[in-house]
């Protein structure tokens, strides 16, 4: 009753909001909510022909605050249409005015949907989180919260309360759920980042498995939203450490031993190594896919953190980055590329081919400097540069400057001056193989998403340019480099 109620009042607050939006300022083709703040994506499934995306929401206000679980299904994973609020806190065991219905999976049993979450309260002694349960019989529009509610209230020995992000996997005959947990002293005080393993026979009585990975220093306080999927003959392990440098999205490829809970590595490498896109979610489709979705966009103790962006008055922040398919290679490296299915979002493309960049600036002509894809061919055999400079969204006083450091072999993606707002300066080593590197790149009004080395290596960063005549510009230091092809697409707005 209190449920349906609180979630009446979210609407309402987030329909008005809607109403007055301007749309001008917001991405044109990636997804974001009607109004108001976003952060992670929440139990991400393909079911009945629909992608189904739940995320962190607060519907009152620009900024994080309780947070409520918002909805919105695709059938392309592109168009995206917005369904009713799913989750609000209502209970005791998960309405905390500072925490509230935290992110969490689901799953698909004998036609019900499954949510399960980390409620967050306060009951006088500290921040607790426990695991709960919420069920819909409708394909996921509405959910009731399980009556014994939580499911999980003990910490495991060891555990600090930093005790969240459940995800839900069958895997044997069994239910596992997979969290993220901090040992000793908990996220903000040194710990050190785990995974928790439980298993069930019924989606409701759990047994604590171990753990199955942890940081014993190097890896982060604590590992925020694991997820743990089979691709191929392998298992994935993914989190977004905190307190980890620069490194907020990783993934481990190997073997996962479900009963004597280990994970062992075989293969490790960042998700993304831009300064937004965290908290990634998996789900498989009835293609084969493995899709990754994730939040575009950082939290405050990240080193280049300097506010959640200035779009907040607007009326909105955060949205999603563009979702990705996930495989191996055959050195069981995870390659991430751009769904298919944004070639649909493709309008008039401009081409050219065979063209050496000099000393000279070069504006790559376009029809849509700000909304654009782009893929573009190097050919570093013929390069006498030691660099390649795109300044992309730039004018005369502004800038992002993305450079291919061709004797170092590193790519640098620098918005100290993209914008009035911007700041940070992320790096990568580059790993071509052969002498082509393909840079495949999108934009949108506050975002810049970089795929290359075959899909290896990707960034995904938020800028917010405001200045008039956006160029993208072209040139190469200390020599040339042949271009051995650019095709640039204006992208379609979904909105
Ligand atoms: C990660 C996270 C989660 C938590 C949620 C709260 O971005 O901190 O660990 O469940 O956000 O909104």
């Amino acid at each position: 009753m209190i449920h349906r109620q609180r979630l009446q009042q979210a609407q309402s607050s987030v329909d008005a909001a809607a109403r007055q939006m301007q749309s001008q300022g917001r991405p044109r083709y990636h997804f974001l909510p009607p109004a108001f703040w976003m952060n992670d994506p929440n139990g991400c499934i393909y079911l009945n022909g629909r992608y189904h995306l739940y995320y962190q929401h607060y519907p009152y206000a620009p900024r994080w605050g309780s947070m409520h679980w918002g909805h919105a299904s695709s059938s392309d994973l592109v168009h995206w249409q917005h369904h009713p609020i799913a989750l609000a806190p209502s209970e005791v065991y998960d309405d905390h005015p500072e925490g509230g219905v935290f992110s969490g999976s689901t799953i698909c049993r004998d036609g019900k949907l499954y949510a399960f979450y980390t409620g967050t309260a306060n009951h006088g002694s500290g921040f607790e989180q426990t695991q709960c349960m919420a069920v819909s019989d409708d394909g996921g529009e509405t959910f009731e919260k399980y009556a014994d509610n939580p499911v999980i209230t003990r910490l495991p020995d060891g555990a600090s309360p930093d005790f969240r992000d459940p995800r839900i996997l069958w895997h044997n005959g069994c239910y596992y759920m997979v969290l993220g947990n901090s040992l000793g002293g908990g996220a903000w005080h040194g710990g050190e980042g785990c995974i928790q393993l439980y298993r069930s026979e019924n989606l409701t009585e759990w047994h604590y498995v171990g753990i199955p990975l942890r940081s014993r220093g190097e890896l982060g306080t604590m590992w925020e939203c694991p997820d743990l999927f089979p691709l191929d003959d392998k298992w994935v392990l993914t989190f977004s450490p905190m307190f980890n440098g620069n490194r907020k999205a990783r993934y481990f490829v190997g073997t996962m031993d479900f009963e004597e809970p280990a994970f062992i590595i075989e293969q490790s490498g960042e998700l993304d190594w831009g300064g937004e896109w965290y908290a990634s979610q998996s789900m498989k489709d009835d293609k084969g896919r493995t899709i990754l979705i994730a939040w575009q966009n950082c939290w405050d103790w990240m080193p280049w953190w300097k506010g959640f962006g200035p779009k907040q008055s607007e009326n909105w922040c955060g949205n999603c980055a563009l979702p990705r398919t996930v495989r191996l290679d055959d050195q069981h490296r995870l390659i991430s590329l751009p769904i298919e299915e944004l070639k649909s979002l493709r309008g008039r493309a401009v081409t050219c081919s065979d063209r050496k960049i000099g000393e000279k600036p070069w504006e790559i002509p376009c029809e849509d400097p700000e909304c654009f894809e782009m893929v573009m061919v190097l050919d570093l055999s013929a390069a006498t540069a030691s660099s390649l400079e795109l300044n992309l969204r730039s004018n005369e006083e502004k800038g992002t400057l993305l450079t291919v450091d061709i004797a170092n072999r590193r790519l640098l993606f620098n918005r100290e001056n993209a914008d009035e707002y911007s700041t940070g300066i992320f790096n990568c080593d580059l790993q071509p193989e052969g002498s082509l590197l393909t840079l495949h790149i999108f934009s949108d009004i506050s975002s810049i998403e970089i795929f290359t080395d075959g899909g290896r290596t990707c960034m995904s960063n938020t800028i917010y340019p405001v200045h008039g005549s956006q160029r993208n510009i072209l040139c190469a230091r200390g020599g040339t480099v042949v271009l051995q092809s650019i095709t640039v697409w204006q992208m379609k707005g979904v909105w």
